[in-house]
């Protein structure tokens, strides 16, 4: 990375009022229905399914206290997901990663799992917040299909953790859910971190001593214009660069050798030689749009090609009129047909889209 990415493209990040779900563009006859590629020559092979909006944490730099939530009603259920995944499968998805919200709160996560495995070939992952992560729920996902788990956790301190999170949850809950996960073999586990400057941002090295304690990747995801309260801004803005300084001082970092190219993070290793990794995720100031392999669908049925699409196609109706396996699989290689190239949010129209990243998964 250059000096460059310390500097950030963004001038504003103020919210479309007046959006509208655009048409999809039909994908071509000779892909449609048959695979997943989009217009730009990418592949999709991750499918993240949010399979609930609801979250016991309030992260300042995700939900605010008031969010509202999808009514029960309008969220997709456990055989709606399952199919969904089953024909993304067939289509070439390889990965699915569970999220939310928070998707250890919803109530058959047990049963989705296994319904997915039952279904799939793919790599099930979930990401948490750990607070609800215990050894025997571990234990009882992972025997359902669960292969990996990503944690996050912004602070090491619980006062600081509690202004954070806006929750009762304790740090050592959150550490006993990245040792259970260790122990259950949901692996490789990582850990994610959102640092945001004047709140956590001095924590860089402490976070990343996480990696060291317990031989695991810690990645730092820049902080992004997709809270709820749309109070993100600039100022509070960190670089990837700059929380690689940040760690330096404590740690000798070392690029990563095997760093794949189409990763979302640039990994690290300790330059001492003790096991753990460092990454970072740079949406912002390093984007890895051109080797995105996502397509995500919402908690209440809706297709988003990029988390910050303004565009969203709603799955629901279809799974609810009772659509062929055919018709659904023809209606995703559309939208990822549709996926747009990069996510704009260095262009002067840029806006953030209306939906936070709780409401689209993470
Ligand atoms: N910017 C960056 N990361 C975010 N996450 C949630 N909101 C934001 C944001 N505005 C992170 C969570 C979690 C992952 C799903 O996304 O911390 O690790
Ligand atoms: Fe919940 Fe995750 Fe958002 Fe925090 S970042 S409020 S844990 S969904």
């Amino acid at each position: 990375m250059t000096t460059a990415d310390t500097t950030l493209p963004i001038l504003r990040s103020s919210v479309a009022t007046d959006r509208t779900l655009a048409p999809m563009v039909r994908a071509p006859d000779g892909v449609r229905g048959v695979r997943l590629v989009d217009a730009h020559g990418r592949t999709i092979r991750d499918l993240r399914l949010s399979i609930t909006d609801r979250c016991n944490f309030r992260c300042v730099y995700c939900m605010d206290p008031s969010a509202r939530f999808a009514p029960s009603e309008a969220l997709l259920s456990v055989a709606d997901f399952a199919r969904v995944a089953r024909i993304a499968c067939a289509l070439g998805v390889r990965k699915i990663r569970l999220t939310g919200g928070e998707p250890t709160l919803h109530p058959r996560l047990t049963e989705l799992i296994a319904a997915i495995a039952r279904e799939c070939p793919a790599e099930i992952a979930l990401i948490t917040n750990g607070s609800l992560a215990t050894r025997s729920t571990l234990r009882r996902w992972r025997d359902a299909g669960l292969r990996r788990l990503t944690i996050s956790i912004d602070s090491l301190r619980d006062d600081r953790f509690a202004a954070i999170t806006r929750s009762q949850c304790k740090v050592a809950t959150v550490l006993d859910a990245i040792e259970a996960a260790i122990a259950e073999g949901l692996t490789p586990v990582k850990v994610n971190a959102v640092l945001v400057r004047g709140v956590n941002d001095d924590e860089a090295p402490d976070l990343a001593g996480l990696a060291r304690r317990y031989g695991i990747e810690v990645r730092f995801i820049e902080y992004m214009p997709l809270d709820s309260g749309h109070e993100w801004d600039a100022s509070r803005w960190v670089s990837a660069t700059q929380t690689r300084r940040m760690i330096e001082t404590k740690y000798a970092l070392r690029a990563c050798d095997d760093d794949d190219a189409s990763s979302t993070a640039r990994l690290y290793e300790f330059a001492d030689g003790v096991p753990g990794r460092v990454g970072f995720i740079a949406p912002l100031s390093a984007p890895f749009c051109g080797a995105c392999s996502r397509l995500r669908l919402t908690a209440d049925g809706m297709i988003r090609p990029c988390l910050f699409s303004q565009d969203e196609w709603d799955l629901r109706s279809l799974l609810r009129d009772g659509a062929s396996d055919d018709a659904i699989a023809e209606f995703l290689t559309d939208a990822a047909w549709n996926k747009q190239a990069g996510h704009g949010v260095d262009s002067p129209d840029f806006h953030q889209p209306s939906r936070s990243m709780s409401a689209i998964g993470g």
